[in-house]
């Protein structure tokens, strides 16, 4: 039977859907902008729905606009198992980053309801909201208030680039899926499994088509504002001047030496920068920027993270600095158990796999911390991500498919 499930899965199908995801916020190079809460994910939510509609699944939503389809168990009062990833992109994003977890979650349940053999439990394919953090931040919002790392309330002002408000956004989604039933936060669920695109490597060069995901890579971010004075570009003399962007670029030049690394391991980034009000002959008022900061190794990250507010003060020059820190998630490993019976569920199906660490992070970060999760990689070509050219094949899209399948369908039937 459990076999069956996983011949069972369609690889033309799941491509097709993949493409036809990818047509909600499609990019002339390619890619997908499609942010989170904007009005193309709602178009895309809509394609789910319609999709699920098609295969008898139940919709229902949560106030944090999480989306669950759901594959009816013979006992649908146990807790469900949760399968899925997120939808939303960055705004020069890939087809895969996210929607590959959702739309290989929706393939799984489509091929267990052709085959007619319903799990014990319900299992649920579930698009996250805002996983990417890019519109609103930090990122994997959804999941963080599905399983009580953040509250609701705090995430509701949180302000798009325009000014827009997570409250408003929501809304928006509510608003045009008001014919879904509405859901708890934070109902009791059995377990999570995630399927995502590999995003590195190793995989590609390892020759290996799955990945059995031992845990994520530890992560801080932090939002740092510089605040000068605005004058005048051409009567202001230099000794007066409260640059902001002078001391932006004395801090972000400090910040990058003491988180250079001889092993290549620290990933620091600086991704946002912005400096207003960025016209040619005001002396720049006000920089804002933000750092991207991410180690395997909970000391490293500890050790790294903490020194960042002494370096922003020793090099403000005299301007003012404020630090905020949005997000501190150390390293995780993901429990054993779940890593072993997707390896088992790979090499019955003889799909090669191998071991590897997260080093992106994902939903599944936050759902490990609520019930048993795991995580499967794909490989993705060259290991780009984050980037519009993006790439995997069909052939590891349906391997990536089946291994979820068949663990999701033993785990359903614990
Ligand atoms: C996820 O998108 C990440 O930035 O790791
Ligand atoms: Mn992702
Ligand atoms: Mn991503």
């Amino acid at each position: 039977m459990i076999a069956g499930i996983a011949q069972r899965i369609d690889e033309d199908r799941l491509w097709q859907r993949l493409m036809d995801l990818a047509k909600f916020g499609a990019t002339s190079k390619g890619g997908v902008c499609r942010l989170a809460l904007s009005n193309e994910e709602i178009q895309a939510r809509a394609a789910l729905l319609a999709w699920a509609k098609s295969i008898g699944l139940k919709p229902s939503v949560d106030a944090a606009a999480n989306l669950f389809l759901a594959l009816e168990g013979r006992e649908p009062r146990l807790p469900p198992l949760l399968i899925g990833s997120h939808i939303d992109s960055q705004p020069t994003g890939g087809k895969f980053d996210g929607a590959y977890g959702v739309l290989a979650a929706l393939e799984a349940v489509h091929a267990m309801s052709e085959l007619g053999d319903r799990p014990r439990r319900t299992i649920e394919v579930v698009a996250w909201m805002n996983e990417e953090g890019s519109r609103f931040a930090p990122g994997m919002m959804g999941s963080a208030v599905f399983t009580g790392r953040r509250k609701l309330a705090d995430i509701l002002p949180v302000q798009d680039r325009a000014g827009s408000t997570v409250e408003t956004a929501l809304r928006c989604v509510l608003d045009a899926e008001r014919d879904v039933p509405r859901r708890p936060l934070g109902f009791p669920i059995a377990g999570f499994l995630e399927a995502h695109i590999e995003q590195g490597i190793t995989l590609e060069q390892q020759g290996c088509t799955a990945g059995v995901v031992t845990g994520i890579q530890g992560k801080r971010t932090f939002r740092i504002e510089i605040i000068g004075e605005e004058s005048h570009a051409g009567t202001t003399p230099r000794s007066v001047r409260r640059n902001a962007l002078t001391s932006a670029v004395a801090v972000v030049d400090a910040l990058q030496k003491a988180m250079w690394d001889e092993a290549d391991t620290v990933r620091f980034t600086i991704g946002m920068f912005e400096v207003s009000p960025n016209v040619p002959s005001v002396v720049p008022g006000k920089v804002h920027f933000s750092i991207d900061l991410r180690h395997d190794n909970a000391h490293v990250i500890e050790r790294l993270g903490n020194m960042i507010p002494g370096i922003c003060e020793a090099n403000r020059g005299r301007c003012e600095i404020a630090i905020r820190e949005l997000l501190y998630d150390a390293p995780l490993q993901f429990p054993e158990e779940m890593c072993s019976r997707i390896a088992t569920a790979a090499q019955r199906l003889c799909i090669s796999h191998m071991r590897l660490q997260s080093p992106a992070g994902h939903d599944a970060r936050y759902l490990h911390y609520f019930c048993p999760t795991g995580m499967i990689f794909i490989p993705c070509k060259d290991g780009i991500s984050h980037n519009e050219a993006e790439s995997i094949t069909p052939a590891d899209a349906a391997a990536g498919a089946r291994i979820l399948a068949q663990t999701a369908f033993e785990l359903a039937n614990q």
